[in-house]
């Protein structure tokens, strides 16, 4: 059924024909072909899909298409480059986005807020919670709230109103803005179809039956394949078989004509029960498991359903350790013994895990949603034996990955093999329930820790035993990270995976490291509350990790710290507590990265293979050029997202900006010097040499940009990354994708203060203070950023997020964004981020990564807070009201 309606979408007038189920985003999207509008929930939670309707913000999602008639729709393509509003010109300036997926949402809401509050005339701009009001509806997984609280509040009091693009930090925040930036899910060619993916309705079992042959006569269906090859399966809703057809209806009817019969096997969702030595074995060989977990997958042993590591990077003096820990615990010093839990965390990309495949003679072009470019190029071509010439892949725009894109899954091999089947493209995009129940995720994880001391604090050693629970998948190495933290504790420490029946986890920004700082950043605190020694005074005495030391000073200095109380000295029903953690994270890098700079009459470009997911890497890109040719980064032209360009780096573990900023850098500075000469000699110029912006020369003066329309041809330069004065000696392992380790850590550590309500459970973070150290700080803003959206993503850890399942069939309940709750703007503290830009001289450039640091410390800093205000010592995160609470009444 059907009924045509009359609208007027930016302006034109519109006839649609519509069905009577379909909703406003399709017709905005599908008909009208403005893909700045995002479907990401659509239940009407995130608020991405939000256009104005008769001016009133509306989230189209779930508006029924027929309810247009009649109306004057504004999507955010309104406003263009020519035609910016006060709102979109504010993010820009104050880098209100990251990945951009949400943005369009945001930027819609906050032109109707705006609109209404000049309406109102009034004489002081919105208070931030004004603004956390105005924007409740709307969901950022990157976080930039800090930047969206000041546009809009900036935006309001008026100082955008001039027509002009204001100064930018972040190069590609102009489509993001203004609805340009196309995305893979944005993706249509000709002929494309859509793909959709059949799982399985049981945890465990072995199939009896997967009958594919009437799907296959369903109409408008082009492709039917299997996807599981092997017999068995391995947990409630894995992928079995995937149909593409010409409609996505078409496709979701052809999934309910597949028969699937099975046999069930044991199922275990209780990492404890899957421990226990007479546990049904879940998986015949497991060493075939996949290595999707957390961390690099140290060598290990399997026992059932338990796999120990046989190697630590970090352990030390393990018998002392013992020895130590045992004296304590016997009671002649302090002794803290406890177990620590945390959740699965799920990435939550705004912009699901999707590809558009577009197999043809042999051919593959393929679209794709992932931090890892060239990887992807190369693991595809080695999956299908293609030559890797035939192979290529477009990534420029991504919304999101936080780890669990780098390497290519579920949905860009379903779409490549449906394409190949069905000989015409097919895209392949997860639903939300998808996304969130089978993109990856961050285990879940038990820590058994104990430590030990003299009686005064002084001495310290511990033990954890870490059970990282990533379902069908292993690779965790949380004990592992808690080591590298100090240096001179003596520890004896222990990874395991264990097997349960859920999908596989994977990296997730600072992979082990939240669960690590959870366990023993809390239990070092601990020691030093019952020795009676200031935590910082108690790690002091200790560490002898001389790179610490500017850390310590600074939290020493920070007058929050300084007045920080006991909780013993805190009463009443709202209670303020001052938490610390601290943190780090290998230096990654990889050398292979290869830049290309040109300059040519228009203008001049950087070229690169990577991709940026919101993490800034353009921008560093063209600020490393910029600062060679003292130009702003905007006149810089950045090429990136396309597997063919120079070798790019994936986007993940920190690697990035320190991998292609040198490069960048020296490619830029061998173009400049042989531009200058060409230009020398073509002009006869004597003594020509840079002077600021442009070439100086006996007489005359000419800036960059007059000079590059004078250019012949082009000039180009390509260089390498290469490694730094030194490495270190595990940078020779054969990691992945060139990845090699650096010498030395890059380290930070926050404090944080909460205000917990005693009476309710509540607990609010108000003010978060970071330092890190990690050398040269290439663009700030975007680093800030990074800084800002870890702390955002730990406060979800320790406060909101987990993975919620059936008891019976471990099916996953969490499905939705109104089930699994990330934080919003309103639960976003004050931050003020230092950069202590030393200790990385001998690095090219003198810099490394940051993105992992940023997040790792937080969720730990939160449960010292807790601790700090109440004297309850949580011990499971999210740190629920009810724990907390029940926590208080023992
Ligand atoms: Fe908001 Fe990425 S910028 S989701």
């Amino acid at each position: 059924m059907s009924e045509t309606i009359k609208t007027n979408v930016n302006g034109n007038p519109r006839t649609y024909e519509v069905d009577l189920g379909a909703s406003a985003l399709e017709v905005i999207r599908d008909q009208e072909g403005l893909t700045g509008t995002k479907l990401v929930c659509g239940t009407g939670v995130c608020g991405a899909c939000t256009v104005l309707v008769d001016n009133e913000p509306v989230c189209s999602c779930l508006l029924p298409a027929t309810q247009l008639e009649g109306k004057q729709v504004q999507t955010v393509e309104y406003h263009d480059q020519d035609n910016l509003h006060p709102i979109q010109r504010a993010f820009m300036a104050c880098d209100g986005l990251q990945c951009g997926y949400c943005t369009p949402g945001f930027i819609n809401e906050g032109i109707a807020f705006y609109e209404q509050w000049k309406k109102a005339s009034h004489k002081q701009p919105p208070t931030r919670e004004e603004v956390a009001e105005a924007m409740a509806g709307h969901l950022c997984r990157c976080g930039a709230y800090v930047g969206i609280y000041e546009a809009i509040q900036r935006a309001c009091a008026g100082e955008f109103d001039a027509d002009q693009i204001p100064e930018h930090p972040r190069v590609d925040s102009l489509p993001k803005v203004t609805g340009k930036a196309k995305y893979t899910a944005d993706v249509k060619l000709p002929g494309q179809l859509t793909g959709k993916i059949f799982r399985s309705t049981y945890a465990h079992g072995t199939i009896t039956k997967l009958d594919l042959s009437a799907a296959r006569q369903m109409p408008g269906v082009k492709a039917v394949i299997r996807l599981l090859e092997e017999d068995v399966f391995y947990y409630y809703d894995q992928p079995l078989a995937a149909v593409a057809a010409e409609t996505a209806a078409q496709a979701e009817a052809a999934l309910t004509a597949i028969q699937f019969e099975y046999t069930p096997l044991p199922v275990i969702l209780d990492p404890d029960e899957a421990r226990k030595p007479d546990a049904p074995q879940l998986y015949a060989d497991p060493k075939n498991i996949p290595g999707a977990g957390e961390g690099g997958g140290l060598p290990g042993k399997w026992e059932g359903n338990v796999r120990r590591t046989t190697f630590s990077l970090s352990a030390s003096k393990r018998s002392k350790a013992r020895k130590v820990v045992e004296k304590a615990a016997s009671g002649s010093g302090q002794y803290f013994k406890g177990s620590f839990f945390t959740p699965t965390q799920l990435h939550t990309c705004l912009e699901p895990h999707c590809a558009v495949a577009d197999w043809k003679d042999g051919k593959l072009v393929l679209y794709a949603s992932t931090q890892g470019l060239a990887l992807t190029a190369r693991e595809v071509a080695k999956h299908y034996e293609l030559p890797p010439e035939n192979v290529r892949v477009y990534s420029d725009f991504i919304g999101g990955g936080f780890g669990s894109k780098i390497n290519p899954k579920t949905a860009t091999f379903t779409a490549i093999s449906l394409s190949k089947e069905a000989g015409a493209p097919v895209a392949m995009i997860l639903s939300r329930p998808e996304e969130l129940i089978d993109s990856g995720s961050r285990p879940a994880a038990r820590m058994d820790v104990e430590i030990g001391s003299n009686a005064d604090g002084s001495a310290p050693a511990f033990k954890m035993d870490a059970y990282g629970a990533g379902g069908f998948s292993s690779g965790s190495n949380i004990a592992d990270i808690a080591g590298m933290i100090y240096k001179g504790i003596p520890r004896d420490i222990h990874d395991y995976d264990v097997l349960t029946n859920f999908s596989p986890g994977c990296p997730f920004r600072g992979p082990s490291g939240p669960a690590s700082c959870f366990s023993l950043e809390q239990a070092v605190d601990q020691l030093a509350h019952d020795a009676q020694v200031d935590p910082i005074d108690f790690r002091t005495g200790y560490d002898t990790n001389k790179e610490h030391e500017s850390l310590y000073k600074w939290v020493k200095d920070l007058p929050v710290w300084k007045n920080r109380k006991r909780p013993e000295e805190k009463d009443g029903r709202f209670r303020t507590g001052i938490g610390v953690s601290f943190i780090n994270w290998l230096h990654l890098l990889v050398p292979s990265t290869e830049v290309e700079v040109e300059v040519n009459r228009t203008g001049i470009f950087v070229k690169n293979a990577v991709q940026d997911m919101g993490q800034g890497s353009k921008s560093v890109l063209a600020k490393a050029v910029a600062e060679v040719f003292e130009i702003s980064p905007q006149d810089v032209k950045v090429v990136v997202g396309d597997s063919i360009l120079p070798y790019g780096p994936t986007s993940g573990g920190s690697r990035t900006a320190t991998s292609i900023y040198p490069a960048a850098k020296a490619a830029a500075r061998k173009v400049k010097d042989r531009m200058i000469g060409d230009l020398a000699k073509q002009n006869n110029w004597k003594n020509a040499a840079q002077e600021g912006n442009g070439i100086r020369y006996d007489g005359g003066k000419v800036r960059w940009q007059e000079a590059w329309e004078q250019v012949q041809g082009s000039i180009k330069e390509k260089v390498k990354r290469g490694g730094n004065a030194g490495m270190n000696p595990l940078g020779l392992l054969p990691l992945g994708d060139g990845l090699r380790i650096g010498k030395k850590r890059g380290r930070g550590c926050y404090v944080i203060e909460v205000e917990v309500d005693t009476l309710l459970g509540k607990i609010r973070v108000t003010n978060v203070w970071g330092a890190m150290r990690i050398g040269k700080i290439f663009v700030p803003a975007m680093a800030r950023s990074q800084c800002y959206g870890g702390v955002i993503q730990g406060i979800g850890y320790a406060l909101y997020e987990d993975r919620y399942h059936d008891p019976n069939t471990g099916q996953v309940l969490t499905r939705g964004l109104e089930d699994y709750k990330i934080p919003g703007i309103g639960d976003i503290p004050e931050m003020q981020i230092d950069f202590l830009e030393e200790g990385f001289e001998f690095v090219k450039e003198k810099g490394i990564g940051l993105a992992e640091l940023a997040t790792m410390p937080v969720a730990a800093a939160v449960a010292n807070a807790v601790f700090n205000a109440t004297g309850f010592r949580p011990d499971r995160a999210p740190i629920l009201p009810e724990n907390l609470i029940q926590g208080l009444s023992v």
